[in-house]
């Protein structure tokens, strides 16, 4: 019998929507912030989006003694608060008859022995294909535990046909050496090709448009690299303190939380060259090239700044300062914000510094990857036209007011010649009509559909911490304090200077 092949459906057409295949994810860590803020919501909006089969499974997996029932309506209390699509009777009802719980402990064989039947009884009565995620939002002490065990209940065996994966929430370790230590601990039961590590810059849509801009367009290529570019910077600020999450945050620090991870993921997409195809393997090895050439430069006393917030007012509100914080050490050195210069050295990049930083408790919550532009090598104009011509400057603007800006001089109306800056604007919002998928969505169905580009790979991961490691090293020699900087401020005088010292200033997004 002829298969009727549709021609209007080209299978190379990627604006189809991809649904994923029957299958049961497990998240374990359900009752953290992550999983109520993010992971659940995300799981409704894209079975709200028609995107998730209907034989599809969730299991939570923690300590707490719930009932399925208990946890169904955890899900959804978190779905109604910050789910991205609206609620639906009929969505949230099919998705319900797959939620199930299991209460227990990563030390516990009973517990897993539970695991085992729930996927296995998901698997019968929906359909699931034995098909199985685990997602770990769990801290790294946790997941030599959970291998042994999910190892021990025969969790991840493969029959012909079916799939299983990991996905991991960073931080992958907390320097080169225990993120070696982790990948073996993982890779023990899981190929590389069914691990996911989760980096969820990688997942937002302005992130990917980095890709549109620099390989979808003839006009900007010319200009991308040191002929014209004088310096770019990465800044990805928060208008908000640790909040909660001192248990987390104290004695880690800013710099392995994002910088370790998404700044230097926003560094590598700005920098690399153009892969051959978005297919994983040449993505990876792009981005892998840049990170293997890129350090931060020797005298790490010039090319980083470290700094720690004060109290002071955020949002017309006094707050406290970090050593304030509750669950902070009072003598605490972790750093809340963090700059540091990476030069990268090939052909394209030699002599363009790249200034990463990040922070909490700035003025302002904004994510952007600027490119600075050198002076053009001669003016025609008398100093004083040109005196409040700023840098050519081209941002992307990965969130909140995500889109693209040039800044360039133009004339200002009037008899005489005087050029002022200006700026010519993309926006998501007054451009497109539809709204864009959370970050979590894109890479939580990737992971459902076994599609892989947009999860770094341990390579990454560890050139990475090869690029940290020594200014981690370095501050963590210091006997004095990280710098002070009031709450609502962008950041230390030394972050400052840093910058100064290379003859630029930080732009103030
Ligand atoms: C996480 C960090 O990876 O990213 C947090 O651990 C940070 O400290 C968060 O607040 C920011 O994510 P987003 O998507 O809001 O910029």
């Amino acid at each position: 019998m002829n298969t009727y092949v549709n021609p209007l459906r080209d299978p190379l057409d990627r604006r189809l929507p991809r649904i994923a295949g029957p299958c049961v994810l497990v998240i374990f860590g359900v009752t953290g912030d992550l999983s109520r803020k993010k992971l659940m919501p995300a799981v409704y909006d894209l079975a709200n989006r028609g995107l998730l089969p209907p034989g599809f499974g969730l299991v939570g997996f923690a300590r707490r003694d719930w009932a399925d029932q208990d946890f169904a309506k955890v899900v959804h209390d978190a779905v109604k608060e910050n789910a991205r699509t609206p609620f639906r009777e009929e969505v949230w009802q099919q998705l319900l008859e797959g939620i199930r719980f299991v209460p227990g402990r990563f030390d516990d064989d009973e517990s897993f022995e539970r695991l085992r039947r729930t996927i296995q009884d998901l698997d019968t009565e929906r359909g699931t294909g034995g098909n199985h995620a685990f997602y770990l939002s769990i801290p790294p002490s946790g997941f030599e535990p959970v291998m042994t065990q999910l190892r021990r209940h025969g969790l991840t065996e493969r029959t012909e046909g079916n799939w299983n994966r990991v996905v991991i929430e960073k931080p992958f370790g907390h320097d080169l050496a225990s993120a070696r230590e982790l990948n073996d601990v993982v890779s023990v039961l899981f190929d590389p090709h069914e691990v996911f590590r989760i980096d969820h810059y990688l997942g937002k849509e302005t992130v990917q448009n980095m890709l549109a801009l620099r390989f979808a367009n003839q006009m900007f290529e010319p200009i991308w690299n040191n002929h014209y570019v004088s310096h770019v910077e990465i800044t990805m600020a928060e208008d908000f303190g640790i909040g909660g999450r001192a248990g987390y945050f104290d004695g880690i620090g800013i710099a392995r939380d994002v910088i370790q991870n998404h700044l230097l993921q926003l560094l590598a997409l700005t920098a690399m060259e153009e892969p051959t195809s978005f297919e994983a393997g040449q993505l990876r090895a792009e981005k892998k090239k840049v990170l293997a050439a890129a350090r931060v430069p020797d005298r790490y006393d010039l090319h980083t700044a470290r700094g720690q917030y004060a109290a002071g007012w955020q949002g017309g509100r006094p707050v406290i300062g970090y050593l304030e914080e509750d669950g902070v050490a009072h003598d605490s050195r972790t750093e809340t914000f963090a700059a540091m210069r990476v030069d990268v050295d090939n052909r394209r990049w030699a002599g363009v510094p790249f200034f990463l930083r990040s922070a909490k408790r700035m003025p302002r919550r904004v994510t952007e990857v600027a490119l600075a532009f050198k002076r053009a090598p001669h003016l025609p104009f008398t100093a004083t036209d040109t005196a409040e011509l700023g840098t050519n400057a081209l941002v992307m603007r990965i969130q909140p007011d995500e889109g693209v800006t040039l800044r360039f001089g133009a004339k200002v109306p009037g008899t005489q010649m005087e050029i002022r800056e200006v700026s010519m604007d993309f926006g998501y919002g007054g451009s497109f009509t539809e709204s864009s998928p959370e970050a979590y969505e894109r890479l939580i169905l990737d992971v459902l559909l076994g599609d892989p580009p947009l999860f770094p790979q341990h390579e990454e991961v560890e050139l990475s911490w090869r690029i940290l490691d020594p200014v981690i090293e370095y501050w963590a020699g210091l006997e004095e304090q990280p710098e002070q900087y009031d709450s609502g401020t962008w950041g230390p005088a030394s972050a400052h200077d840093m910058l100064a010292r290379d003859g630029f200033s930080w732009r103030r997004p």
